[in-house]
């Protein structure tokens, strides 16, 4: 299939998580036209073998593939830090990984020890370890692993006694490390970004997704793929499962129109 300027940007994630980066590329680019795919029946990723997450990311990648995407985001840590490096070379599109792409930025911050809170999955890789020190040696990186969280976010329990006692605990883990700031390395986790801020002040996190949009749109203007015929953009939500919930979680970043599509392969 040919690809054109005008052909969508893919976004996929477990669920409601990359949203927070859709949120900041749309407002980046809002004549683009958008595919978001949230696997909301195989979450939480998090807690999923290399060998499912291989499968679910190939399955996705070839959904948006037949969408005739020109470029796809993975706005989900967990995929970017276990099965990027396998499947990058297997589509016929550009492929953002969250993790890869924004490590060079921060690493740059003037900062000796940063914090990073995310998945199972993305913790064992050490992968925001590696990159970061691939280009900043000297910055220590302390890695805290946060079962749980991704379904509180997609089950919109962010207002409950136990995401704060699930926070505070995390929290109070990390300060023994006493990082100048933490990187919230699951795109779920700004989604709790209420609770975080009565632990440590707001300056103290921060959410990739902002840089990464950045990145993002320089990238696709250097390569010309950027759409340049402009009015009539259109976005198309899918899910595997629950479209209600998940337009309604994700409610807090992004408001979401049309109901979202069920799909199932
Ligand atoms: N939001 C994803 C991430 O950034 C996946 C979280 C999950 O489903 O466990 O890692």
């Amino acid at each position: 299939m040919t690809r054109l300027n005008n052909s969508p940007i893919g976004f996929f994630d477990s669920g409601v998580g990359g949203v927070t980066v859709f949120e900041q590329v749309k407002k980046l680019l809002p004549d683009e036209n958008y595919i978001y795919f949230g696997d909301t029946k195989n979450m939480p990723y998090g807690e999923k073998t290399e060998t499912q997450l291989l499968e679910f990311a190939d399955r996705i990648f070839k959904f948006l593939e037949n969408q005739n995407a020109k470029a796809v985001i993975m706005a989900c840590n967990t995929t970017s830090a276990v099965v990027y490096e396998k499947l990058k070379n297997n589509y016929d599109f550009e492929i953002y990984p969250i993790i890869q792409s924004v490590a060079k930025e921060i690493a740059k911050l003037p900062l000796k020890k940063i914090g990073v809170f995310a998945t199972h999955a993305t913790i064992n890789t050490h992968c925001y370890k590696t990159e970061i020190q691939r280009y900043n040696p000297d910055m220590e990186v302390f890695e805290i692993a946060c079962p749980g969280w991704v379904k509180i976010v997609e089950n919109g329990e962010e207002q409950t006694n136990d995401a704060i006692n699930a926070v505070m605990e995390k929290m109070d883990e990390m300060k023994k490390y006493n990082p100048e700031k933490i990187i919230l390395g699951c795109t779920h986790y700004p989604y709790l970004l209420d609770i975080l801020t009565q632990f440590a002040e707001r300056e103290s996190f921060i959410n990739p997704s902002i840089e990464f949009a950045k990145i993002i749109k320089q990238d696709l203007k250097t390569k010309g793929l950027l759409n340049t015929t402009g009015g009539n953009s259109f976005e198309k939500f899918y899910v595997s499962k629950s479209p209600e919930n998940f337009k309604k979680a994700a409610s807090m970043f992004y408001q979401i129109n049309e109901m979202p599509e069920l799909v199932d392969f």
